[in-house]
C-alpha cells in the first residue's frame, strides 16, 4: 500500500523555532500525519538539512521503535526527530541517546514527575514506559555523518489507544497527572533541555552526562536479562562504561559489555 504524501502542517509552526537555541530547535518542521518522523529527518539530512532541525508530527502511521519494533503513535503523543551531526566516533553515539534520556527526565521533572531510565533509553514513571528513544546513525567507520534522534513521549491520550501487551507496560502523562498537558509548552521545555544537554556533551562533559544518567538509572544494581541478536545473558547490571556500554556480571563471574540489546529487569539484586 502506498501512503499519501506527507503534508506540512502549517508553515507558521516554523516561526515557533527557538531563536535562543544553540543547535536543537532552530528550525522546526511540523507535519500532521507521517509514516515516521525519523524517516523524514533521514531524508532531510541526506539532502543536507542543517544540524538541529526538528521534525514533528501529530500522528505516525508506521512509527518505528528499537529493534525494528512497531511504535504506536496516536494523536496526543509528542513524536519528533532531531538531526544531529556530532563530531564523535560512531562508537560514542550511545552517549547521545543517554543525554536525550536525561533531557526528557529533566523536562518531566519540571512537572513534578519522578522518572527513572531503563538502559539504554526507556524513560519510566513508576516502572512504566512514558518515553522511548531511537537513535539512528549514518556514517563511516570512524566518522558520524549524521544521527537521527527520535523521541516518542506518551502525553495526552488514553492507554486504551495502545494495543496489548504494550498497554500494560506503558503510561501516558494524561494518565499519570489526570489532566492534559499543553503540548507547545512541553515541546518548548524539551527542546531547551535537549539543546542544553547536547551543548554539554559537545563540550566534552561526558562524565557529567554519565553520572547524571547513573543517578537516574533503574537498571544498575538489578538482575537483568540482555538479549542481542547473538546471545541472551542474565546477570547483575554493574555499571556503564565511559561510552555508555552496560557492564553485566553473570553468576559464574563472567563480565559482559553491551552497546545495544533488549534489557529486561528481573529483580533488584541484594
Ligand atoms: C523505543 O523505545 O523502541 C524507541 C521508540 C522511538 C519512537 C520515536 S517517535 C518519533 C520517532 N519516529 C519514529 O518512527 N520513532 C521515533
Amino acid at each position: 500500500m502506498v501512503s499519501p504524501p506527507e503534508k506540512k502542517r502549517c508553515d507558521t509552526d516554523e516561526s515557533k523555532a527557538f531563536l535562543s537555541a544553540k543547535t536543537i530547535g532552530k528550525t522546526i518542521l511540523s507535519y500532521d500525519v507521517v509514516d515516521s518522523t525519523n524517516a523524514i529527518a533521514r531524508k532531510l539530512a541526506d539532502e543536507g538539512a542543517e544540524e538541529g532541525t526538528v521534525v514533528l508530527a501529530v500522528r505516525q502511521r508506521t512509527g518505528r521503535g528499537r529493534l525494528n519494533r512497531e511504535w504506536h503513535s496516536p494523536k496526543g503523543g509528542l513524536w519528533l526527530s532531531v538531526i544531529l551531526k556530532p563530531e564523535m566516533k560512531p562508537s560514542e553515539a550511545v552517549m547521545v541517546t543517554l543525554m536525550a534520556g536525561i533531557a526528557v527526565a529533566k523536562t518531566l521533572a519540571t512537572y513534578n514527575l519522578n522518572t527513572s531510565i531503563k538502559w539504554p533509553n526507556d524513560v519510566l514513571i513508576r516502572g512504566k514506559k512514558v518515553c522511548g528513544i531511537l537513535t539512528e546513525m549514518r556514517g563511516e567507520e570512524s566518522k558520524i555523518n549524521y544521527l537521527i534522534l527520535g523521541l516518542g513521549i506518551n502525553v495526552n491520550f488514553d492507554l486504551e489507544e495502545l494495543p496489548e501487551p504494550v498497554r500494560d507496560l506503558a503510561i501516558t502523562l494524561r494518565h499519570e497527572i489526570e489532566k492534559d498537558l499543553d503540548m507547545q509548552e512541553l515541546l518548548s521545555c524539551l527542546l531547551k533541555e535537549l539543546d542544553k544537554c547536547y551543548e554539554l556533551l559537545k563540550s566534552g562533559s561526558s562524565n557529567t552526562i554519565l553520572n547524571t544518567w547513573k543517578d537516574l538509572s533503574e537498571t544498575l544494581g538489578r538482575n537483568v536479562k540482555i538479549t542481542t541478536q547473538k546471545e541472551s545473558i542474565e546477570g547483575i547490571a554493574l555499571d556503564v562504561d565511559e561510552i555508555g556500554a552496560l557492564i553485566v556480571k553473570t553468576k559464574e563471574g563472567r563480565i559482559h559489555k553491551f552497546v545495544a540489546g533488549d534489557c529486561m529487569h528481573i529483580t533488584r539484586a541484594v
